[in-house]
């Protein structure tokens, strides 16, 4: 198979994670990167052994760039992925797709129109443990799943993260709710509607170098999705609450027959454990064992393979795009007292990864 040619921009905290993972995939190879921040991007060249453009515009010059992956920061994703794609590049982005649903889907188009691909995180559907749970739940094994809890209580990450700033202008719902977002829609099917309410518990923050800032979205925000069939999920995010909670980052999967737990939205090893209605969670082995990390370049290596052998691939920029307008729906229920607002737009859930297909009797 022909290696893909990856040009990363944006240097920041989560590029030498995926640096790391690419070099585990045999379908892509790490060749060139930019950020912003040149003295970032040099140390970055350095320690990965890549190429680095000063500008956007050389990266996206650059031949052996094939797939561009936007790591940069939540505001910057849009305006990136449109002029990588209009240079011709493939894309992979971060999360989350957009700010915007009506931007979300103008880069869907504009891929479309080009014939390119374009991706995006969170691919976490694809870990071991979540494609286990997945394999469960499209079993058939819970009966009709009609209530979901998750929890993403991801804690004051001014606390670890060197440029929060980007983080709380965005919030909780944005930036971690997105994962949950993923996973059940991926297991369930898409929304159809969602309601939320929203606090700023600890608007004065502070970063690790000292300088005071204030949260520019709420850092709690409990949110309740109908999704199609009838479902309902119960979401809360929050940069407030973190460690010690014991619900940071399990969803639990409620159906007539059985529930399932899942212990980790990220968590490639995370525990997924089935208990029949009424009795108690037993666990269940996983399809094959996994890191206790998300491999993060798992997601763009699936859509290089998929490239080759001419069929979709799943970490899909139309669920990504949908996942964008329950963000924003949530958004707008949140700013109008809890009103329930209608999601429009659909998307076909990914397959299971063929290592999670069941084995035939
Ligand atoms: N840090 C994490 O643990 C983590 C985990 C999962 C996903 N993510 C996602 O990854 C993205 C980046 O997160 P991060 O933690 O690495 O942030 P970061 O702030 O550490 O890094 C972002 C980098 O992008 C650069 N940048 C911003 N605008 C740019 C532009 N126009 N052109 C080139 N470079 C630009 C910045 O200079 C910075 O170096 C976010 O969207 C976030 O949602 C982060």
């Amino acid at each position: 198979m022909e290696q893909l040619g990856i040009g990363i921009a944006g240097t920041g905290n989560i590029a030498g994670g995926y640096a790391d993972d690419i070099v585990t995939h045999p379908e892509i190879r790490l060749v060139a990167a930019t950020d912003l921040d040149s003295s970032r991007a040099a140390a970055f060249g350095e320690a990965h052994d890549c190429r680095i453009h000063r500008s956007l515009d050389e990266l996206l010059a650059d031949p052996a760039v094939d797939i561009v992956v936007n790591l940069t920061v939540h505001q910057a994703h849009y305006a990136i992925t449109k002029q990588a794609l209009e240079a011709g590049k493939h894309v992979y982005s971060e999360k989350p797709f957009a700010l915007r649903t009506e931007q979300a889907w103008e880069l869907v188009e504009l891929a479309r129109s080009r014939g390119l691909r374009l991706g995006c995180s969170p691919a976490t559907f694809l870990g071991e443990a979540q494609q286990t749970a997945a394999g469960v739940i499209r079993s058939g094994r819970l009966g009709q799943v009609r209530a979901i809890y998750a929890d993403v209580s991801w804690g004051r990450l001014e606390t670890w993260h060197p440029a929060p700033q980007a983080f709380h202008e965005v919030g909780a719902l944005f930036d971690v709710g997105v994962y949950p977002l993923t996973l059940v829609t991926t297991m369930i099917g898409p929304a159809t509607s969602v309601g939320a309410s929203g606090w700023e518990l600890m608007p004065d923050r502070q970063t690790l170098s000292g300088e005071r800032f204030r949260i520019g979205s709420p850092d709690l925000v409990m949110s309740t999705v109908e999704l199609q069939g009838g479902a309902v999920l119960r979401l809360t995010t929050s940069f407030y609450v973190g460690a010690p909670v014991k619900g940071q980052g399990s969803i639990e999967f409620h159906g007539d027959d059985a529930s399932l737990f899942l212990g980790s939205f990220q968590n490639f090893d995370a525990e997924v454990e089935l208990g029949p209605f009424g009795g108690d969670y037993a666990p269940v082995e996983l399809v094959r064992p996994g890191p206790a990390r998300i491999a993060w370049a798992r997601g763009v290596a699936e859509m290089a393979q998929a490239m080759a052998e001419g069929r979709p691939h799943r970490a899909s920029a139309e669920q990504a795009a949908h996942v964008v307008e329950i963000l924003e729906a949530a958004a707008r229920s949140v700013a109008d007292g809890g009103r329930r607002v209608s999601i429009s737009s659909t998307f076909s859930p990914p397959p299971l990864l063929s290592w999670a297909e069941p084995t035939p009797a």
